[in-house]
């Protein structure tokens, strides 16, 4: 059975933190952040919005701007983050619970910044089997709460927000075949851990905070992603022209430049949230795709290719017809 999305809703918190905000808390500026991270705005949820709070937002705006869609019937909730409210219960069952959907399954996904399209691959998969027919994959993210805000390097990185896309069965194919791939080598390059514990090899004395390492992150990325986007192109007999918008994880406008300038690719056909939301991990691509659409730009018909990389080191591409 092929597949579909068929709704997309955001939310992002009302708060606006702008660059010149850390200039108060840390040995930094505007002028640097803009330049080496294209970004200029983050919104950070408040003291009790936690990432299920953010999912339920963004589901009911997928709701209220999607006219005659409705939870019924919905049979499968997926929440991608790396910032669940706790490890157990998840944070789908507590979507679920908000939301009053009767009879779903429920689990979350840790994939870092890969985890929205590693959930549309698993949401795909599950239609194809014909096992599930209605699915929310939700991408929400509460980084802040994660944030070591002494950390100039990091801080200045992270926002908070939500997307989900609603996944149904269709007759013809609308979500192409998906490329996932992972060194966890460098686990220690970009990790978040609530209890002590050892990473390749080496031990981690938790903080519950974000810990990174920034330019071996950056390289990886830039290094890797070319090659991903041409893999996942071949993988479906498609050329990077037959292509409408290509969609990176907004962790860096500079890696987002970076891919494209290695591609040939036009900057003006890439959709990024990283300007006005920051990094927000396995948000970052539905906000950037609802942005392209409140724009005008993402068309019916349109061919978009996602790619998400992060923590783990992990990836995940896909491409979809809108
Ligand atoms: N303000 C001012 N100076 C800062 C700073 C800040 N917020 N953060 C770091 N610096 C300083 C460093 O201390 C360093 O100073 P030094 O030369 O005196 O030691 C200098 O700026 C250069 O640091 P560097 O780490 O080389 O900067 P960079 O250009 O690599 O940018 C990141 C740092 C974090 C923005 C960049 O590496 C990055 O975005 N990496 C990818 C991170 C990422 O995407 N993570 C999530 C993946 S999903």
């Amino acid at each position: 059975m092929n597949s579909k999305i068929s709704a997309i809703g955001v939310y992002t918190p009302e708060n606006v933190i702008p660059n010149t905000w850390f200039e108060n808390i840390i040995n930094t500026n505007d002028e640097w952040i803009q330049s080496r991270t294209g970004i200029k705005e983050r919104r950070v949820a408040s003291k009790y919005e936690y990432t299920s709070e953010l999912a339920v937002k963004a589901v009911q705006n997928l709701l209220k701007e999607n006219h005659g869609t409705s939870l019924e019937g919905i049979d499968f909730i997926i929440v991608a983050t790396t910032t669940a409210d706790q490890i157990m219960p998840n944070t789908a069952s507590q979507v679920q619970h908000k939301l009053n959907i009767t009879n779903a399954g429920c689990i979350d996904v840790m994939a870092a910044c890969a985890g929205f399209v590693y959930a549309m691959i698993l949401a795909k998969g599950l239609i194809a089997a014909k096992t599930h027919k209605k699915i929310l994959v939700i991408g929400a993210e509460t980084l802040s709460k994660f944030t070591d805000y002494t950390d100039r390097s990091s801080c200045i990185l992270f926002g908070d927000g939500a997307g989900v896309v609603l996944i149904e069965p269709s007759s013809d194919a609308k979500i192409f075949n998906g490329i996932t791939g992972t060194d966890g080598s460098h686990g220690k390059d970009l990790y978040l851990s609530h209890g002590n514990s050892i990473i390749n090899n080496e031990e981690i004395i938790a903080n519950g905070k974000i810990h990174q390492n920034g330019k071996v992150v950056f390289k990886w990325a830039v290094q890797n992603m070319v090659f991903k986007v041409k893999e996942l192109l071949e993988r479906n007999n498609l050329k990077l022209g037959d292509l409408d918008w290509l969609i990176l994880h907004s962790a860096n406008m500079r890696i987002i430049e970076a891919v494209a300038a290695a591609l040939d690719y036009p900057l003006s056909k890439m959709l990024t949230s990283i300007e006005q939301y920051g990094n927000t991990s396995a948000a970052s691509i539905p906000i950037a795709w609802d942005l392209g659409i409140k724009a005008g730009k993402v068309k019916k018909g349109n061919k978009l290719l996602l790619l998400g990389f992060g923590g783990g080191l992990t990836f995940a591409g896909i491409i979809i017809e809108v």
